[in-house]
Order: structure tokens, then sequence, then C-alpha cells
């Protein structure tokens, strides 16, 4: 495979992973296929803008159209598939959108890839990037293993379920190589500031309340994003068509920790007079809010080898600090419509 398109690759985790393949492999070229929602944003690709293995298409993955010019114009023969809407407080206020790219943006992907790829089975891979919320909340022990139960419990997850189940029939009818990969929390630089560590970081800086939802007992398996990248690339080219990857690094944390956390590495980086952990406001909780999450990842280790690099508070701190150096990249993806999703989502709570 060479010409492959990353969508979602102006989002957090498909812009580092554009970056990564960009960098890896120059005789490819990479397409970016990208509607630029709030959460797409070209800044973040501007490492690799001028690349001659690199090119972007602006659209919206449900648009069939669009997605099959963009098939034909590049001769495509690998999808990495990342474009979702993502944010699980925003599918509770407002599912439909969710519904929409996740489950009708998938289908036409597949779709489209069965057509353009009829004559060339076994020669391609539609790599789906999904998440371990399909498999819905874990009590206090145990992880997800790829032969746990779907349970998805928000519109987000169940978007993506019916996503991961899309893709699994596409393999099964019509022998498309296809798999999924169901990868944990990531955290790392561009993350769009309306997930737990950016607001965090920037509501702790700018002495606003820190939200915590509920008692900040639920647990969450942090990998750096870096990490999901490289596991990206390797089940891409060395999984199996048809199977399921968990991705993650055995790195749980309660909420309540990981903030205290961040205000620790803060006080030491951008002393405030006051602690910054003074700021910390338990909120009403999120609805059919999951308590916890940790993935097995023992399929991917054991059967290609991949193991996260990058320790959790290294990670975490580097990710601080790239806050504190690109503020101006917040505000300008603050200025859009995020006033009134914060307002809509906190005022409330
Ligand atoms: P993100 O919200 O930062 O980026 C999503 C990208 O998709 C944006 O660039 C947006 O413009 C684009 N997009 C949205 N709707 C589109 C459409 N209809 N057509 C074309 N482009 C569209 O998301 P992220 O955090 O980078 O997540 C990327 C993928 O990884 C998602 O599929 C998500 O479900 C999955 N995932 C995320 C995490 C996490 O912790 N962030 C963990 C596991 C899995
Ligand atoms: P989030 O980053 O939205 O990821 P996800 O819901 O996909 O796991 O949230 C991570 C955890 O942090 C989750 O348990 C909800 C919690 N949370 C807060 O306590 N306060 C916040 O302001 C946000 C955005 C999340």
């Amino acid at each position: 495979m060479s010409n492959i398109i990353i969508t979602g690759g102006a989002g957090f985790i498909g812009s580092c992973l554009v970056r990564w393949m960009v960098k890896s492999y120059p005789n490819y070229k990479i397409i970016v296929v990208d509607k630029l929602t709030y959460a797409g944003n070209l800044e973040n690709l501007k490492d690799v803008e001028s690349a001659s293995n690199y090119a972007f298409e602006k659209g919206d993955i449900t648009d069939r159209g669009f997605v099959e010019a963009v098939f034909k114009k590049h001769a495509v023969d690998g999808v990495m598939h990342l474009a979702a809407e993502s944010h699980v407080d925003r599918s509770i206020m407002g599912p439909e959108e969710f519904l929409r790219t996740n489950i009708l943006g998938t289908f036409t992907l597949l779709d489209a890839a069965r057509h353009a790829w009829k004559d060339s089975q076994g020669r391609n891979m539609f790599l789906n990037v999904s998440t371990d919320e399909v498999y819905g909340s874990l009590g206090e022990i145990g992880a997800f293993t790829e032969k746990s139960q779907y349970a998805p419990n928000s519109p987000y997850s169940a978007s993506k379920a019916s996503a991961d189940h899309l893709v699994r029939a596409y393999y099964k009818t019509y022998g498309l190589n296809a798999l999924t990969t169901n990868c944990s929390n990531n955290y790392g630089p561009y993350q769009f500031p309306e997930k737990l560590i950016p607001v965090v970081i920037l509501n702790a800086i700018e002495g606003k309340p820190i939200p915590v939802y509920g008692e900040g007992k639920n647990v969450r398996d942090w990998l750096h994003v870096e990490d999901h990248a490289a596991a990206i690339d390797l089940v891409f080219h060395k999984g199996r068509a048809g199977e399921v990857y968990n991705i993650g690094s055995d790195n749980e944390w309660k909420n309540i920790d990981i903030v205290m956390l961040i205000c620790r590495i803060l006080d030491e980086l951008r002393p405030a007079s006051k602690p910054h952990d003074r700021l910390i406001k338990f909120v009403t909780d999120r609805p059919g809010h999951d308590l916890r999450y940790a993935i097995d990842p023992a399929k991917v280790t054991n059967e290609l080898g991949w193991r996260p690099l990058i320790k959790f508070e290294d990670g975490l701190r580097s990710t601080v600090k790239w806050y504190l150096d690109n503020l101006d990249w917040c505000s300008r993806v603050r200025s859009g419509e995020y006033a009134a999703y914060y307002e809509k989502n906190y005022s409330g709570r």
C-alpha cells in the first residue's frame, strides 16, 4: 500500500498519526480527509504541510460523491479511519451528529473502499480506529479484552460500536480487508480543550474552577498519543484482517488523582500565589458516566510486539509544558463556538 487516506487527520490523534506517517514513509502518499469541524484544525498539520508526500482534501466522510472522488483521484489503496465526533459530553447534548458522522460516515467509507478495491482484494487495508468505550464500564477489577462484550453506554460509544460492527460485517460479507483497533484514553499535544486534561491545565492557569465530575472516582487508562500512532502504524501493516486489537498501556488513574498531579506539575512550572488544587470543584456527574476503563493489551503485544514507550509522568509533564508554550493555539481553537459549548456543558452542573 502506498496511497493512504487518514480521515480525521486534522484532529488530535489524526494529526499525530499524519506527522508520524509522513516522516516514517517518504515513499507513501498520505492524504488527509477532513471536514474541519470545530475539532479539526489545519494548524495541527503545519509540520507536514510542505512535505511532498502529503495532500489534504477537505470534505465530509458522509458525502459519497466526495469520498469516491478522493479514492479515484489518489488511487487510494489504504485507509486509516479516525474521523469522528469524539466527545461524550457533546454526544449527550446532541447525539444526531454522532450517528451521522460515526455510523453513516464509516459506512460511506467502507462501501467506497469495497467498490474501489473490488479487483485488488488482498492488497488493501481499511483500519478503523475505535475506542475501549464500546465495551461499557468495568467494575473494580478486570480489563477489556478483544472478547469482551459490547455494552456502550453513551450516544458516542453506541455510535462507535455501530461503526465497529459495520467494519466486521464488511470483512465477513464482502471480504473487505478491514480491522478495528480499540484504544484507551489518549493524552498529548493538540488535544482539543474540551477533554479532561486540557480543560484542567487551561482552567488552572486561568484561575477558573477545575470541574471534576461526581466524586472524581472514575478511572481511565491513559496512553500517550504518539504510542497510539505507533500502534496504528504497526497494526495497519502487520495486523490480520478481520481481527480486533485492543491498545492500552496498563496505566489506570482515578480522575481526581490525575487532576491533582496536573496541579502539582503546574505549581512547579507556573507557580501561583496559592496551590492550583484550590481551584478543584466537584460538579454534577455526567449522565451514564462509565466508572472504569482498562485495556488488556496482551494480543497486540504478543502478536505484533507493540509496547508503549512513553512513561506517563514524563508524557504528562511534557504535555503540560506544550500547553503552556502554545497558549496562542489554545485561544485560537477556543475562539469559535467553544464559549457556547462551555456555557452549555458546565453552567448547569
Ligand atoms: P478529534 O475530535 O480531535 O478529531 C476528529 C477529527 O475528525 C477532526 O479533525 C474533525 O474535523 C474530523 N471530522 C469530524 N466529523 C467529520 C466528518 N463528517 N467528515 C470528515 N471529517 C470529520 O478526535 P480524536 O480524539 O483525535 O479521535 C480520533 C479517533 O480516535 C476517533 O475515531 C475517536 O473515536 C478515536 N479514539 C479517541 C480516543 C481519545 O482519547 N481521544 C481514544 C480512543 C479512540
Ligand atoms: P474525557 O476527557 O471527556 O474522556 P472520556 O469521557 O472519553 O473518557 O473525560 C475523561 C474523564 O474525566 C471522564 O471520567 C469524565 C471526566 N471529566 C471531568 O471530571 N471533568 C471534565 O471537565 C471533563 C471534560 C471530564
